[in-house]
């Protein structure tokens, strides 16, 4: 007769039942017992559940989160859990300066060393702004104890005279409307505030909608979480359900590492081109991927998202928002409209103890203006190029936002109907450009390709989002709306510029973006996926040598003594800008 598998001992209890240390176990005891737990709960073998809270007053879009972690509390209660809900450091995407992309690997820091030090058992992590979904992800994957994600989910739709507003996209058009003088200030800001008329995170398909969404994908929260608009009661119930699920999941022993395997990212890289989802999402995936030691590499994107159609109609590129999404049937619809072309990997695991395939074999598509059935899409290959040179070792380009206007210009050659050379002119960070953007000395016609540097991790503590650079107005009015631009930061959400970001090595790194001058042939061919400074060998070594001697790439001094600490250690952007000492340590609880 065959045992059935013995329960694995609870971590928590090292701290509150420990025969070995009486005396350090009642110092732990009394302690938290002087809140109201009793002795009898915190040794009765009940798992230790901490609710990692992101939401606070300084993080708007995660707040929602303080009023659902007490619904939480009632399902890790109900499944026989004890709740202990601590702070994680805010991260507001919009209201850290110099960029909250600064702070990811902060939190992470110091949400590896709550869940390890601490007597936990299991963990939920409560995601939402751009950067606090990969920032928990991140740290939950460092330790490796049992972990569900819930999402705060999305704002609802923001209105202004009968037509949608999303948040961040609006701003472009509300500043066009107040220069042609059709709303004054107030209007302007009573028209972006539109676009925000409820907690939750950003309804437009920007990093927050993005990032949420792979977690889903990734099979990191249960089905259907993601899309949940905040203020909806689906959301109560749902954070209700995941307070059940993680204290089965403790009894499981279901790990992050049983979950995000390498098939799961595969998964999250297709849903994220079929969703028109950001170009963050590759730092993002490939920094939680590291901490895991999941083979995971820049290359997969194009290999496994390139040819990936776009389903999702979502501002800013298409029409629709968060409530719709979820109307619509939000990750599992995409992720069923996938597995019809059989670009799932159906037996990933999910922490509901289900595969992807098995929680999405059902979903329908409820509104197909807003998700595209697979045969009908709004785009095809909505995934990354990624490209190589002189100038970096890679950088990423998203194919399908390039505009008619930009094709006819540079991709009409019919002998070489995927590349063209331009002028290159040079930018030193996003001061620089704002400076000398609409300086006639600078020439920029439009054969002008525009370079951005000085933005990468180090350059710009964190990386800016800047590389998005719109042609000088002289341009404008002639009606050359888009001109390449390139850089070693990052953008915001989805743009229509024909952009080559997130360029590795950035200048401050050394990379080839460093030797780059004004006035320099530059080279891209999207068929050979390569970009280079159209120099010779020699005088490209010449340029090294100078740059060394003048002791490599400046850039603007340490604000923080974070910033400081965090330009020692960083990687860069296509390897997941995560902090390279902490790889080294993978599955903390393990021992
Ligand atoms: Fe927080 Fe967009 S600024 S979700
Ligand atoms: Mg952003």
């Amino acid at each position: 007769m065959s045992t059935p598998p013995s329960k694995p001992a609870l971590r928590s209890r090292a701290w509150f039942d420990n025969p070995d240390n009486p005396d350090m176990t009642a110092l732990y005891l009394e302690r938290y017992l002087n809140f109201g737990l009793s002795q009898q709960e915190l040794q009765s073998g009940k798992p230790i559940i901490g609710i990692a809270q992101t939401g606070s007053d300084l993080s708007p879009c995660n707040r929602h989160h303080l009023e659902l972690a007490k619904r939480v509390r009632d399902g890790i209660r109900e499944a026989g859990g004890i709740p202990i809900e601590f702070p994680v450091h805010p991260i507001q995407e919009t209201g850290k300066r110099p960029t909250a992309s600064l702070d990811r690997n902060l939190a992470y820091l110091s949400l590896v060393e709550v869940l390890y030090g601490y007597p936990l058992d299991g963990v939920v992590l409560t995601i939402g702004c751009d950067k606090t979904t990969p920032a928990c992800l991140m740290a939950a994957a460092t330790v490796n104890i049992p972990a569900i994600a819930l999402s705060v989910g999305p704002m609802l739709n923001g209105w202004f005279r009968g037509e949608r507003t999303g948040s961040g996209t609006i701003v472009w058009k509300a500043r066009e409307m107040m220069a042609a003088g059709e709303i004054d200030y107030e209007g302007f800001v009573k028209l972006v505030a539109s676009s925000a008329p409820s907690t939750g995170y950003c309804n437009t398909m920007g990093t927050a909608t993005t990032m949420n969404s792979l977690a889903e994908a990734l099979g990191m929260q249960l089905p259907g979480s993601a899309a949940i608009p905040a203020p909806h009661r689906d959301r109560q119930e749902m954070a209700y359900r995941t307070g059940l699920r993680i204290v089965d999941m403790v009894h499981e022993d279901l790990k992050p590492t049983d979950v995000m395997t390498r098939a799961a990212f595969l998964n999250a890289i297709r849903v994220n081109s079929a969703i028109g989802g950001s170009t963050n999402a590759p730092i993002h995936l490939n920094g939680i991927a590291r901490h895991l030691g999941v083979e995971l590499s820049i290359d997969d994107w194009q290999t496994h998202g390139e040819t990936v159609p776009l389903l999702v109609n979502l501002q800013p590129a298409g029409e629709y928002l968060g409530e719709d999404f979820f109307r619509a049937g939000g990750v599992p619809a995409v992720v069923r409209q996938l597995m019809s072309a059989g670009l799932i990997e159906e037996d990933a695991l999910t922490v509901n103890g289900r595969s992807l395939g098995e929680n999405c074999r059902d979903a329908t598509i409820e509104d197909e203006r807003v998700i595209r059935p697979f045969d009908r899409p709004l785009l095809a290959n909505a995934g990354f190029r990624v490209l190589r040179g002189n100038l970096f070792d890679s950088a990423i380009m998203k194919l399908s936002v390039v505009s008619d206007e930009f094709r006819q210009r540079y991709l009409s050659n019919p002998d070489d109907p995927m590349a063209f050379e331009g002028r290159a002119v040079v930018f030193d960070g996003p001061e620089d450009y704002h400076a000398r953007i609409d300086d006639p000395a600078l020439a920029i016609d439009e054969t002008s390709i525009l370079f951005m540097r000085g933005a990468g991790p180090i350059g710009y503590p964190g990386a800016a989002e800047v590389v998005n650079m719109r042609a000088p107005d002289y341009l404008l009015k002639r009606g050359v709306t888009s001109l390449p631009c390139i850089g070693d930061g990052r953008q915001s959400g989805t743009s229509g510029s024909p952009s080559i970001l997130n360029a590795s090595p950035e200048a401050a790194a050394g990379g080839g973006l460093a030797l780059l001058k004004t006035g320099d042939r530059v080279r891209i061919d999207l068929n050979a996926c390569s970009a280079d400074i159209l120099i010779s060998d020699s005088e490209l070594a010449e340029r090294r040598k100078a740059l060394e001697a003048a002791g490599g790439y400046a850039y603007p001094a340490h604000q923080t003594p974070w910033q400081e600490i965090q330009r020692g250690l960083v990687a860069q952007l296509d390897a997941g800008m995560v902090l390279e000492p902490a790889v080294n340590y993978q599955r903390l609880a393990q021992g």
